[in-house]
């Protein structure tokens, strides 16, 4: 059975809400404000319509933060990338079980361990939770898109909640994260952490009202 996780769930901003001309500060407020991880969404026009940021700005932030870095690429073809973003300074890097040119998604989740990284696979909306069952001795976090990845601000899909549930099941008693991510607030919260989600990303939500109020009520602790 699924246990709830009221005490462990991390909460994890997403930059990608902040102004990021005023990254460096808004970062700082975040950490300020009780965060203890930082949700960085990368997006390469490809696997998403949109472009946000590469490994540069991670490792500018790296430089000036103690928070722990949760590298999101929503890119084709990380593979090459992983490099980068590890040198940057993710202390996580998650890759989408949908990108092109990821047939081997295990030699991929093995990369990243090897670069010292935890591996984490993020899966769309529609992808079936079983694409990961023969990984799952490998990865240290799973990722539930609970909306289309590559924009903020969008609606949770209702139905992922189930998923959410079905995903905690299969990693049981194993040492895997559960993140979930998309249209995440006060609102779901609760539902979310009760399925087994033990991390929560959260960008339109923390950043449209005060940090700390709302990174608290995403814990359950206000
Ligand atoms: C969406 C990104 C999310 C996004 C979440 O593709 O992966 O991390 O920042 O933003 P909200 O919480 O506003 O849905
Ligand atoms: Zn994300």
């Amino acid at each position: 059975m699924t246990q709830p996780n009221n005490k462990h769930t991390i909460v994890a901003p997403s930059l990608l809400s902040a102004d990021f001309a005023q990254a460096g500060q808004q970062v700082k407020d975040l950490q300020n404000a009780g965060a203890t991880h930082l949700h960085l969404d990368v997006m390469d026009g490809s696997f998403v319509p949109d472009i946000t940021f590469g490994h540069k700005l991670i490792a500018d932030i790296a430089k000036n933060t103690t928070l722990t870095l949760d590298t999101h690429l929503m890119v084709d073809n990380p593979y090459h990338m992983l490099e980068n973003f590890a040198l940057a300074g993710s202390d996580i890097i998650t890759v989408h079980a949908e990108a092109r040119g990821i047939t081997h998604l295990h030699r991929t989740i093995m990369k990243i361990r090897e670069l010292g990284k935890k591996a984490g696979i993020a899966l769309n909306p529609a992808t079936h939770e079983s694409t990961i069952e023969y990984l799952m001795p490998h990865l240290d976090l799973i990722l539930i898109m609970t909306v289309n990845p590559g924009y903020g601000g969008q609606k949770f899909i209702p139905e992922m909640m189930d998923k959410v549930r079905n995903v905690s099941n299969m990693i049981g008693s194993r040492n895997i994260l559960l993140e979930v991510d998309g249209g995440v607030n006060a609102n779901n919260a609760t539902d979310l952490r009760n399925a087994g989600a033990n991390m929560l990303v959260a960008g339109n939500y923390v950043f449209s009202g005060d940090y700390r109020q709302r990174i608290a009520s995403l814990m359950g602790e206000a």
